[in-house]
């Protein structure tokens, strides 16, 4: 604005009004275009999509469902092309298939939505003067399934606690599920965070085992019934097929050949995402949030060091280093009387939402410092761990990243409507308002700025919402010239170091779309948050990528709401005309007279 001055670099945009349109809407001036839509073909010879004829042969050589993670790998100085890697979160068969039967899914139903999940791997290429990046087949496309081996990797494999009759060893698991968020590591992989993986195992019912209700594995039947065709994900025929998902997992998309690992030292809950940072003395630190009401963030640190260079040698040996160190917990500690902290957002007197912290050490290779735990049980069962040295519960973390200059990480707390609710949890300053719909987000200053500290100092640089809403900040910015924010989910960072957050928020917010928003850190601008771009109705904005010239996201569900489906639809984004909606991701860019314009 005229009053606080010039727009800082890589924001120069006019924000886009917030919307219910059934389309991506971006600001003028820029241009868009879809990248990858779900089926569309990875390989050579592989058909076009035909919603009215999906096949699970087909599918496991096409771009799978609910794209939300994503990455592109530059394989070129000016990102002319690159390798893109994308997450498939979860399968939504009643947009699937028309005539949908929830109670009696047939068998292809159920093996189309196993080779729908995993991730997708494949080259994109656009032209100088597009951003429209598009797919290629090429020597790196793959496709990750739930069929495809993993490597059980760290302190954890091999452990009892993950055999089954068909890896009696604990160390071979078929595929990754539920991955949401992820992180490219310093070295080229890319880490991906299985999240809610609970909904996929049958009959925990009248087991009463603590290990399996602290994850939310309950109930009889599983929505989507695929005990019925394979018995692993039938807790009564094989008990621990559960305890080998809520990993992190890598992958390394450079070697289409290479075996995807799981990573126990990294600890098992619903990992939203995971991120590295290099300590200066070339050890590494990763950040990993528990995605649920009242978790955890935890930290990784590891013992060895990292191999600089991009040479496969490196990387293989970059791979090991998150299976041995140790990992901690975070606990939070505000510095303002309890009494100010009135479960509204209200500042308290000191005028923040701040305070200390500590990471506490929950196991170290086959070392636990949990009492009445094994070293394998905290890995395995780690939200029981964290409960008992008395970790902080937060408004669901999800996406946690380090700025690249500055060395502060970020968190996205998505929202907990559940805070303060009978027998919950109020309050408390990291997490200060209860049944919190719109969320906050949490800056983290390890002490020294060293990444390998044990202690850190951290505040809420957003308590997102209306910004009408005199209990919502935005980091001191004058309000009445933000947009509005929900359910921050996923976060990034331009090459100008500025902030950008990508919501999830189910329309908590009048019912308007979800969007990706750019934010100053620092100076005079610091929280003038701006909307970049909106998601069509139904979609949450995820997977981000802040590129020079080209941004893109990934738009995940697309007319999901209530009462729609394949048989009622009320998107038909991106295809147009009475298609059915297909979960994708779009490039934006700015229009340029001779080439590209950088973005903002
Ligand atoms: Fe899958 Fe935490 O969002
Ligand atoms: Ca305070
Ligand atoms: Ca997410
Ligand atoms: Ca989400």
């Amino acid at each position: 604005s005229a009053v606080q001055g010039r727009p800082p670099r890589g924001l120069d945009f006019t924000p886009v009004e917030v919307n219910t349109k059934d389309e991506v809407v971006v600001p003028a001036g820029y241009r868009q275009g879809v990248v990858i839509r779900w089926g569309d073909p990875l390989f050579p010879g592989v058909p076009e999509f035909d919603f009215e004829d999906q096949t699970a042969e087909k599918q496991a050589k096409q771009f799978g469902f609910n794209c939300d993670f994503a990455a592109i790998l530059p394989l070129d100085p000016l990102g002319l092309s690159g390798i893109m890697v994308t997450n498939h979160e979860y399968t939504s068969e009643s947009f699937m298939f028309r005539g949908y039967s929830s109670a009696n899914p047939t068998e292809e139903q159920v093996r189309i939505a196993w080779a729908a999940h995993g991730l997708s791997v494949f080259m994109v290429k656009r032209s100088m003067f597009s951003g429209h990046y598009r797919p290629r087949f090429s020597r790196y496309n793959r496709r990750i399934t739930l069929h495809t081996p993993f490597e059980v990797r760290g302190p954890a494999a091999g452990s009892d606690l993950l055999k089954t009759s068909v890896d009696p060893a604990g160390k071979t698991v078929l595929g990754t599920i539920n991955n949401c968020a992820g992180g490219v590591t310093p070295w080229g992989t890319i880490l991906s965070g299985e999240e809610n993986f609970n909904q996929y195992f049958a009959n925990a019912a009248g087991r009463n085992d603590p290990r399996l209700t602290r994850y939310g594995v309950t109930g009889t039947a599983t929505t989507r019934k695929w005990e019925r065709f394979d018995k692993r994900w039938d807790l009564a025929q094989e008990p621990n097929e559960v305890n080998r998902f809520g990993w992190v997992v890598e992958i390394d998309p450079h070697d289409p050949d290479s075996t995807p690992v799981k990573h126990t030292h990294l600890g098992r809950f619903k990992h939203e995402t995971a991120n590295v940072r290099i300590a200066d003395d070339g050890r590494v630190v990763a950040y990993s949030g528990d995605d649920e009401r009242f978790e955890y963030i935890y930290k990784f640190i590891s013992n060895g060091k990292v191999k600089r260079g991009n040479s496969k040698a490196a990387r293989r040996h970059n791979m090991t280093l998150l299976d041995d160190g140790t990992l901690y917990v975070a606990r939070f500690t505000g510095d303002s009387p309890a009494s100010e902290i009135d479960g509204t957002g209200k500042l308290p007197s000191d005028g923040k939402f701040d305070g200390s912290g500590e990471w506490i050490p929950l196991a170290a290779g086959k070392k636990s410092f949990v009492p009445g735990m094994t070293a394998e049980e905290v890995y395995v069962f780690t939200r029981l761990a964290a409960d008992k040295v008395g970790a902080t519960k937060m408004d669901r973390p999800e996406d946690i990243e380090t700025h690249p200059r500055t060395g502060t990480v970020y968190c996205a707390l998505s929202n907990n409507v559940e805070r303060g609710n009978a027998g919950k949890e109020g309050a408390t300053e990291p997490n200060p308002r209860v049944q919190n719909r719109h969320g906050q987000v949490l800056e983290l200053v390890e002490r020294r700025g060293d990444a390998l500290a044990l202690t850190f100092g951290w505040n809420l640089f957003l308590v997102c919402g209306d910004p009408k809403d005199p209990n919502t900040y935005f980091g001191g910015y004058d309000k009445s010239k933000v947009s509005p924010i929900s359910s921050p989910d996923n976060v990034a960072f331009d090459r100008h170091g500025n902030l950008w957050i990508s919501t999830d928020s189910g329309g908590a917010l009048n019912g308007l779309n979800d969007g990706l928003y750019g934010v100053p850190l620092e100076g005079r601008e610091r929280g003038h948050l701006k909307l970049f771009l909106t998601v069509p109705r139904g979609a949450e904005t995820c997977g981000p990528v802040i590129g020079e010239r080209v941004v893109t996201v990934c738009v995940q569900h697309p007319g999901e709401v209530d009462g729609a489906s394949a048989d009622n639809p009320v998107s038909n984004w991106p295809d147009g005309g009475t298609a059915q909606p297909r979960p994708s991701v779009v490039a934006v860019w700015r229009e340029g007279r001779r080439q590209l314009g950088e973005i903002g």
